[in-house]
């Protein structure tokens, strides 16, 4: 099978997406392979693992990784100033400042940051190969990384709803229009906007099942493994393809006492996680000692991931 040249981390908060997001990164850029490592959490934190400041501008790193932490806010604001622009052809200068007053508060609100998220997002998918040999992408936790992934299916259907009104407006102003003895064929860009809008998360639901792989990370834990099952279930019934699983901060098998006892635990775990996914595919990442924090502090964790052969 081709390598995914799109991979999401996901699972449950504080299971080390972000610093696995970041360890791939470094991994797949040291290769050679010109790599962009994505934040798509609110709470970022990529930058503090990476140690450095990110924004919603993919930056590059010493030693060649690009890195960015994206802002849904941004992003529906730059959106705003689309839609009102479109608006101001569209509708009487008069209520201009009424639909501006009404973007803004829809810019606000916080389906509009997400789907905004998402069109950032996919701009920079729509990036990969051209100027991305990869794309790694640090997800919120898991709940909110799902419908994010779901959300170019979910937002086909209204996008044609709201062209189908849109087409129904024109065709009453058209017959106006004709009754007048004018013709009204002019191109409307709202209409245009929407169909553009649709095709692309079409290309988007395609290409997030072909090209994506999303990595489940978690503890070696019973109510942890519950879960991942089910997020495992929830991205299959979406048509995603499920990338090797990872399991983090295991206990070495060679402790006494407490520790000993924990790694009995982890192991039965272990094992299921092991019997649901191809064994050789599950990527065991033991509980490292010091701050992952900084390129060199991950590089015990890229040498791991390489050595799993990721
Ligand atoms: N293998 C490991 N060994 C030791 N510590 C680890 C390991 N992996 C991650 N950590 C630490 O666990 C903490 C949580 O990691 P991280 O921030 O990557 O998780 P996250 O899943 O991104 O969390 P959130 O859901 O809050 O974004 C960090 O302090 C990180 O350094
Ligand atoms: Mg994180």
């Amino acid at each position: 099978m081709t390598p995914p040249t799109l991979r999401f981390l996901g699972g449950k908060g504080g299971v080390g997406k972000t610093t696995l997001a970041a360890a791939v990164g470094l991994l797949e850029s040291r290769r050679g392979l010109r790599t962009l490592v994505v934040s798509t959490d609110p709470a970022h934190s990529l930058g503090d693992v990476l140690s450095c400041d990110l924004g919603d501008e993919p930056r590059q790193l010493p030693g060649g990784l690009w890195a960015a932490e994206l802002s849904g806010e941004i992003q529906a604001r730059r959106r705003v100033e689309q839609v009102a622009h479109d608006a101001a052809d569209a509708v009487p200068r008069e209520v201009m400042p009424a639909v501006r007053q009404h973007l803004q508060r829809a810019a606000d609100s916080p389906g509009t940051v997400e789907s905004a998220l998402l069109d950032r997002l996919t701009e920079l998918i729509e990036q990969v190969p051209r100027h991305w040999d990869r794309l790694v992408v640090d997800s919120a936790p898991t709940g909110h990384m799902l419908r994010l992934l779901q959300l170019p299916d979910l937002l086909r259907p209204w996008i044609e709803g709201l062209a189908r009104q849109r087409e129904r407006a024109r065709g009453a102003d058209r017959m106006v229009a004709g009754m007048l003895g004018r013709s009204d064929d002019e191109p409307d860009p709202l209409l245009q906007r929407l169909h553009q809008r649709r095709d692309r998360m079409q290309r988007l639901a395609h290409r997030l099942r072909s090209d994506a792989a999303v990595h489940l990370v978690l503890l070696p834990e019973r109510l942890a493994w519950a879960e991942t099952v089910r997020a495992a279930d929830a991205l299959a019934a979406a048509g995603l393809r499920l990338g090797a699983p990872v399991v983090n901060r295991v206990v070495p098998p060679d402790e006494s006492g407490l520790l000993a006892q924990r790694r009995e635990q982890q192991d039965a775990v272990l094992a299921q996680v092991r019997h649901r996914f191809a064994a050789d595919a599950v990527v065991e990442v033991p509980l490292l000692g010091g701050e992952l924090v900084g390129a060199t502090e991950l590089g015990e964790l890229v040498a791991l991931l390489d050595r799993a052969g990721w």
